[in-house]
């Protein structure tokens, strides 16, 4: 018998197609409404290997639920929808998408920050809306983003990436992340602060950092008050980073200009949310990754990882690096 895959999405064929002499290949019909949860439990219940997306939770009752499974590729770079440390203790590879996202990521962060700073979204709905009555001298005026001060909270690649695009726009580039980049610091310039130093000094402040416990909340109504007044925040790592009513409250007190969101505490986002009602917010689907080159490339990986774990080698980008010693005893 072949070993069974569970893709949590429907995915397009032509990624698939490669896989299905040496798998039995299963999808979730649905390309744009997640896999219900009695679904997923039955389907993991037989599979040897899930590929997952971060919408979907993947606990243990999802990871205990049958005897075969050997593997969860994770569509994406972050993995904080899997408890991974019950996937360790059940021997069970988790893996996900890192580096080959790296750019795209970096890419739409820069945009989101762009279209945040020029308010590049009410402008074009202001012409496509028939309301562009005249030129005039302050019309949709923004901040300008050359010359300023960017902080980048989460110095991973992404980070290291969103900074190369900023020296485009000479800008002063700022970071805080749980380590120093020494070699980050020397080749592009930007330099390490602490936290508090960083929200204060920066004008756009980026937040790219993994959620973890320690990260949970990290932006409290607290810390929007320490930044300036036209300051404008974006987050393309984690909704949950961010207490999302204390970033209403700043915005509407005008203790921060504006910010560029691609990601919520829940997501999608309810229509009814009290931040998409404030202009000067940009939100986005969550679609940091989100070009058909990477998107692809991203399937493929995981499906390359399942691939080398069923068939008895090492994944490529593992997360849970305790599983591999587990395979070497
Ligand atoms: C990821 O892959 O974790 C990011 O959210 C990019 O969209």
């Amino acid at each position: 018998m072949r070993p069974y895959i569970f893709i949590t999405r429907k995915l397009p064929e032509n990624v698939i197609v490669k896989f299905k002499e040496h798998f039995e290949i299963n999808m979730w019909e649905k390309e744009d409404i997640p896999v219900p949860r009695e679904i997923l439990l039955e389907e993991a219940k037989k599979a040897d290997a899930l590929l997952t997306m971060l919408s979907d939770l993947i606990d243990e009752e999802v990871i205990t639920a049958g005897p075969s499974l050997k593997v969860i590729a994770n569509l994406a770079v972050g993995y904080d929808n899997i408890d991974t440390h019950a996937a360790t203790k059940h021997g069970i590879a988790i893996c996900n998408t890192p580096d080959v996202l790296t750019d795209t990521t970096a890419d739409l962060t820069f945009a989101l920050l762009m279209a945040t700073a020029r308010r590049l979204i009410e402008a074009a709905e202001l012409v496509k809306e028939g309301n562009w009555k005249s030129w005039s001298p302050l019309l949709l005026a923004g901040h300008d983003i050359h010359h300023k001060t960017i902080g980048i909270v989460g110095m991973g690649k992404i980070g290291e990436t969103v900074a190369k695009r900023a020296t485009g726009f000479d800008m002063e580039i700022l970071y805080h992340n749980r380590s120093r980049k020494p070699e980050v610091e020397k080749t592009i310039g930007a330099q390490y602060v602490p936290f508090e130093e960083l929200v204060e000094r920066s004008d756009f402040i980026v937040c790219l950092t993994p959620l973890t416990e320690e990260t949970k909340n990290l932006f409290t109504r607290e810390v929007f008050q320490k930044m300036k007044k036209s300051a404008v925040f974006i987050n393309a790592s984690r909704g949950p980073v961010v207490d999302e009513a204390a970033l209403y409250d700043a915005l509407v007190e005008k203790e921060i200009a504006a910010a560029g969101l691609d990601v919520f505490t829940k997501e999608p986002i309810a229509a009814d949310h009290p931040l998409l009602k404030l202009t000067n917010v940009v939100a986005l689907p969550h679609i940091g990754s989100s070009s058909v080159e990477t998107r692809t490339t991203m399937m493929e990986l995981c499906l390359e990882n399942i691939d080398r774990v069923l068939t008895g080698r090492n994944p490529k980008t593992l997360v849970n690096k305790e599983w591999k010693l587990q395979l070497s005893h």
